[in-house]
């Protein structure tokens, strides 16, 4: 079983995820022999803090091993051999696979030719690592997800955005996006559709809205990300940061969600970009517990998807 996209997991897989983390991250002295012997490949594409350090330190604690493998420096990376036969290749030396990517498509062919379980750390389209930690941190703050209500601010067309879009509909948590009307902003219109016919089902509202101040009203989760995402150009960041202005979250856009509201960002975080530093670094900020929760939530995929 892989990990590609929360897509394709059900409610009850993401719940079971959560319900280990939970054990794990209460007593994680139980889990040191979990995936003794194990090694888990660690393909980079892009830059990582997070993801790169939480998951070996993962390995680590659950009594195996993280290899790290910079496309830099592969043979994929200099155009001499094809991403299907490293990743047959790389199957036959380790017990899973955790790759970041620039393409979603590239992800899938990995899943495809691999023959050990594949964990997505995160592409342009999606970050569902991210997005589970997310959820066991809310869960962990308010006690609940059901009927929870996010507000999303900034740049929606946003890996982030997209796993967040597709966990909180399958939980039931309404979630509400507050992006520039420029398309070029907006979630992507097939995972929006996904999420609202999902939301349905499970009693959570999906909304897209254009604006930050009714986009945060009553949430009791104010989310941001970063602006200039890994993929963006630096031609382009000029222009982003005049039409996204307007979705910054400054104190007083918190002071219209609920009093009782926490601020979450998958970091890394701009300062004076997509939040006010007074905001990242104030009282209802929990950007480090839910850095920390990767690492309590990375566990809980790698014991469930490379456990015996
Ligand atoms: N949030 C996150 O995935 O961070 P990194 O890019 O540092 O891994
Ligand atoms: N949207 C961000 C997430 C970083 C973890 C990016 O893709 O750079």
């Amino acid at each position: 079983m892989h990990l590609l996209s929360l897509s394709d997991w059900t409610k009850e897989q993401i719940e079971e995820i959560l319900a280990l983390a939970t054990q794990i991250k209460r007593d994680p002295s139980h889990y040191t022999h979990a995936l003794a012997g194990c090694i888990l490949l660690m393909i980079f594409e892009k830059p990582s803090l997070r993801t790169r350090i939480s998951f070996e330190a993962a390995m680590l604690q659950l009594g195996g091993h993280g290899i790290f493998y910079d496309l830099g420096g592969s043979p994929l990376g200099a155009g001499k051999e094809t991403l299907a036969d490293t990743a047959r290749t790389a199957s036959r030396y380790v017990q899973g696979i955790m790759a970041r990517m620039f393409k979603r498509d590239d992800m899938e062919e990995l899943g495809r030719y691999a023959t050990v379980p594949v964990i997505n750390g995160l592409t342009d389209y999606e970050h569902p690592c991210q997005a589970l930690g997310d959820v066991f941190t809310i869960q962990e703050k308010k006690g609940t997800l059901q009927g929870l209500r996010v507000a999303y601010i900034g740049d929606g067309n946003n890996n982030v955005t997209h796993s967040l879009l597709q966990v909180c509909s399958q939980l039931g948590m309404d979630m509400t996006v507050g992006c520039p009307h420029d398309p070029v902003f907006h979630p992507l219109k097939e995972i929006v559709k996904e999420a609202k016919a999902i939301g349905e089902r499970h009693g959570a509202h999906i909304s897209i809205v254009h604006d930050a101040w009714s986009a945060v009203a009553n949430a009791e989760v104010v989310y941001t990300d970063t602006w200039m995402s890994y993929h963006i150009p630096a031609e382009e960041h000029e222009r982003r940061f005049q039409l996204l202005e307007p979705f910054r979250v400054t104190q007083a856009l918190m002071k219209q969600a609920r009093a009782t509201a926490i601020f979450m960002h998958c970091l890394p975080a701009q300062r004076g970009n997509e939040q006010t530093a007074e905001v990242i670094d104030g009282p209802q900020s929990v950007v480090f517990d839910q850095a920390e929760n990767r690492l309590h939530t990375e566990k809980a995929i790698l014991v469930k998807l490379l456990g015996s």
